[in-house]
């Protein structure tokens, strides 16, 4: 069938409408007119196949990278960079309309390099033949694609690439695994190995006796959750400094970083721009990692409560709060416990900053937010479906969208990361 695709929806994807049915098209571009076939079908909706690029739209170039539509990586190659982030921005409002009824006010929008920007990949090893296979997952399933270098992905991790597929074959691999290198700003790298692999002490060995790594750590859960480390995996990470410059942690791979450690600065700086975190104010901060945005508001002279789940984590972030003389109070804590915990409910913070992973808030913790006496949230969400969810409960409570930002944390992906705040 011939289509005109009108728009990107969420997860990258093209639509056109045929005889009242929407047809969502993965690698279309808006304006393009394209052959496309049937691949599912539910009522109203079609999901197909891109067959043919009849005619292309204003915003489509041609792809960079070789392994382009068939990697599940990368989803917006084929769209010029400079107009990712505006169509971003109508993909987001799109969500918003749709799920919360709200709509949104323009964003501000920061944006970084278009390539070489992720500090942080996870490759997949498989084992076969004797032999092991390493490289990204393909589009929807778990074939392999193998890889000599992603053009997305930090200098220095691609320059790995023919050592680390050299050291996977080696690890004695009983069943799939991954390797995630962590590329620091000084250049050095940290290397987190999980899963099958035989002996997790001879497989951190091999991998931190690469040249230009610092350390590794690996681990197979199916003997125990003990890891094995060798050499120091940890990665010196920029974050913003609380006054317009830069401060730098030292940050543990097995734990979360953000995959883009050029823009985390901007990005940590908006949130704290956004939450006012500055002397006297009181910030409870969930999700708080290992202190990416916590030192951050807490160099700000903010007055910090943060809680995470993570001790390992959090206990870094004591480390580097100490190391700069600041104060923070750090609970290791589920979110969701929020009410149930004494010391957290009754706080009276000025503001609540929350950073959930791609679950958002979740209907427990957002309805907890919601009771509270509390006329300030700030969220930094990477999902926009269930942002748009935990929006909705926190404006049935009297909160009002104040002010938005799309920072463009994973250009050529449909990732979306957006910082919002809300005032009562
Ligand atoms: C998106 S990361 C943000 C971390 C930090 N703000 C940063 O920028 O590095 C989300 C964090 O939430 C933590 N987490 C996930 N579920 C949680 C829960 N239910 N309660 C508390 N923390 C949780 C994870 O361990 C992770 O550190």
């Amino acid at each position: 069938m011939r289509i005109r695709i009108e728009k990107l929806v969420h997860q990258g994807m093209g639509i056109g409408r045929i005889d009242g049915h929407v047809w969502l098209v993965p690698l279309s571009a808006p304006g393009d007119l394209v052959e496309a076939s049937p691949v599912r079908q539910r009522p109203g909706l079609v999901e197909a196949r891109l067959d043919a690029i009849l005619e292309p739209g204003p915003d489509r170039v041609e792809p960079v990278c070789p392994v382009y539509g068939r990697c599940g990586g990368c989803h917006l190659q084929h769209i010029a960079c400079d107009r990712q982030p505006a169509l971003k921005v109508d993909v987001l409002r799109d969500v918003m309309r749709r799920i919360a009824k709200i709509d949104l006010p323009q964003p501000i929008i920061v944006t970084g390099r278009p390539w070489s920007y992720r500090c942080r990949v996870e490759l997949h090893g498989i084992p076969k033949n004797g032999g092991t296979r390493i490289g990204f997952f393909a589009r929807h399933s778990r074939d392999m694609v193998e890889i000599d270098r992603c053009p997305i992905a930090d200098d220095a991790l691609n320059a790995v690439v023919p050592a680390l597929r050299e050291a996977a074959s080696r690890m004695r691999a009983t069943s799939p695994f991954t390797i995630e290198p962590v590329a620091g700003e000084d250049g050095q790298l940290g290397i987190v190995a999980r899963g099958g692999i035989g002996d997790p002490v001879f497989a951190a060995r091999i991998l931190a006796d690469m040249p230009g790594i610092r350390g590794a750590a690996a681990t197979n859960p199916s003997r125990g959750h003990r890891w094995a480390v060798e050499g120091n995996p940890e990665v010196s990470f920029p974050t913003d400094g609380g006054n317009g410059g830069l401060t730098t942690l030292v940050l543990d791979p097995r734990g979360f970083t953000q995959a883009n450690r050029r823009l985390n600065p901007a990005l940590a700086a908006t949130i704290r721009e956004f939450a006012l975190a500055g002397p006297g104010i009181k910030v409870l901060e969930l999700f708080a990692g290992a202190g990416n945005l916590t030192i951050p508001m807490a160099l700000a002279g903010a007055d910090v409560t943060a809680v995470e789940l993570n001790r390992e984590a959090l206990l870094r972030a004591g480390e580097e709060l100490k190391a700069r003389g600041l104060n923070a109070i750090l609970k290791t804590a589920r979110v969701e416990e929020l009410s149930a915990d004494p010391d957290l409910a009754s706080l009276v913070p000025d503001v609540v900053v929350a950073d959930p992973p791609r679950t958002g808030l979740g209907p427990v913790a957002a309805h907890a937010l919601a009771r509270m006496p509390l006329s300030h949230v700030v969220i930094c969400s990477c999902e926009p479906s269930t942002l748009a969810r935990d929006l909705t409960v926190l404006m049935d409570s009297g909160f009002r969208l104040d002010r938005i930002a799309l920072v463009d944390m994973f250009p050529q992906t449909f990732h979306i990361e957006t910082v919002v705040s809300l005032v009562r």
